[in-house]
């Protein structure tokens, strides 16, 4: 199921979005040309992403600082936790993210 997150150009280079779909939380990152789609809760205590900052390719949760790859949702912290990643895409003006 796609569904639309924001506008394009609502979305600017190293800025984090957050969508609720259903039941789920997901944050969308667009960064140097890419934009990545990832479980919004973090692993720890499940604290919002949506403010996590952003460093090269790594998310960094705001509250304990434990620290997610964009690409692949590995924690860098504890090997144990990794967030969900979602399919995102740029179309007809608009950031989509495919949570099937
Ligand atoms: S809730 Fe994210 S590091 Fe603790």
């Amino acid at each position: 199921m796609k569904v639309k997150v924001c506008k394009a150009t609502e979305l600017a280079n190293g800025q984090v979005r957050s969508v609720r779909i259903l039941a789920q939380t997901v944050i969308v990152v667009r960064l140097d040309g890419q934009i990545y789609g990832l479980e919004g809760n973090c692993k720890h205590m499940k604290a919002s992403l949506a403010s996590g900052e952003i460093d090269g390719s790594v998310i960094k949760c705001t509250m304990h600082g434990w620290r997610y790859d964009l690409l692949t949702g590995q924690c860098l912290n504890e090997s144990w936790a990794k967030l969900k990643t979602y399919d995102t895409f740029e179309a007809d003006g608009f950031v989509w993210v495919d949570v099937i």
